[in-house]
């Protein structure tokens, strides 16, 4: 389980990044891999309103945006927020990134195409301000609750600190490592009971692809879906891609990993290996499957429907199975 931490401030050691940081030690010692985004380490230019997103679903703006964050934002089980107050808004590194995930906006609401993960995606807010105004959250509380839509998720929750001015104020204030401990452990526990699923295949660009797509979208609140090939391709099947637009599933931003990358972290309680002519996946003593479907690689659109189809019958029994 990936959790993401959005890290606003610019202030090096400041409030927020203690804040931020406790709270992702809390999440990693739940069991969640956890990574950081410091907004003002990256390259991210400002949205230019051209709206090519809104017709082809993508940014022309070439940055770290392109290069890892849209995948990030689209991998991550859990997207945790953290900021200080600027002017009642976030700083301009981190608005510069919430307002280039207008991108995944037009996907989901112009094209509308559905991120796979989008029902079980949870997000969660840290924020913190020098002064002690009723209203001082309200403002990014509406831009974070937004953003987390676009990006597929809902904000479950926040905490929010008042009077927090000088470097090392958080560090001191008395509750504040309690408050994170509970409020981490709320966000994460209904996820940590997902039954984890590793679909195989040769290069992790179609079939293990369309599956774990499927399994997430319909049971991605009681699945963690891990996919992987043993020989990784660069990138995912452009018709494959084109396949799943039809379902409405968007499948944009996704990469190709190794299994051994899949599984580094986090053991799978079943394995389902595709059909890779040899296996492509074994762990002794896991549950094992050969769905023993053909490579759709190279073939026309209507073998591709074909595989699509018969992996998403599969993977609604499977779900049964569960239940
Ligand atoms: C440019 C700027 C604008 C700020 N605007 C506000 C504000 O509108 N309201 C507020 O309560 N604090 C405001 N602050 C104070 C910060 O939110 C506060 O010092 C916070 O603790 C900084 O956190 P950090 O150490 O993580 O950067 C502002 C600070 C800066 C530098």
């Amino acid at each position: 389980m990936l959790a993401l931490g959005l890290q606003g401030s610019p202030r090096k050691n400041g409030n927020t990044s203690f804040l931020l940081s406790a709270f992702m030690n809390e999440l990693e010692k739940l069991g969640a891999q956890v990574k950081i985004i410091d907004a003002d380490k990256k390259n991210i230019m400002p949205c230019i309103e051209c709206s090519v997103c809104e017709k082809e679903g993508f940014c022309p703006l070439d940055d770290d945006m392109s290069s890892d964050i849209y995948t990030l934002l689209r991998q991550a089980d859990v997207i945790v927020v953290a900021t200080p107050i600027f002017f009642y808004s976030a700083p301009a590194q981190l608005k510069a990134l919430i307002d280039r995930s207008q991108a995944l906006w037009a996907r989901k609401y112009k094209l509308k195409l559905n991120d796979p993960g989008q029902k079980f995606k949870r997000g969660f807010l840290l924020a913190i301000g020098a002064t002690r105004g009723k209203n001082l959250f309200e403002g990014l509380t509406l831009t974070i609750k937004y953003f987390l839509d676009a990006v597929g998720a809902r904000l479950d929750g926040s905490l929010t600190y008042r009077s927090i001015e000088k470097p090392g104020d958080m560090k001191k204030h008395p509750s504040v490592l309690n408050d994170v401990k509970e409020e981490a452990k709320k966000l994460i526990s209904p996820l940590l009971l997902r039954k984890k699923i590793l679909f195989a295949c040769r290069k992790n660009s179609c079939r293990s692809q369309i599956a774990s797509a499927f399994a997430q979208h319909l049971a991605g609140d009681k699945i963690e879906v891990l996919s992987g090939g043993s020989r990784p391709a660069k990138m995912i099947n452009p018709i494959m891609i084109e396949a799943m637009r039809e379902k409405g599933l968007d499948m944009a931003f996704r990469k190709p990993k190794s299994i051994e990358k899949a599984i580094a972290e986090v053991k799978p309680d079943i394995i389902i290996n595709m059909g890779c002519g040899e296996k492509c996946s074994f762990l002794p003593g896991v549950r094992t499957e050969d769905w023993d479907l053909p490579d759709p690689a190279g073939k026309p659109i209507d073998f591709m429907r074909n595989i699509r189809d018969e992996i998403e019958k599969r993977v609604v029994s499977l779900i049964k199975d569960f239940e």
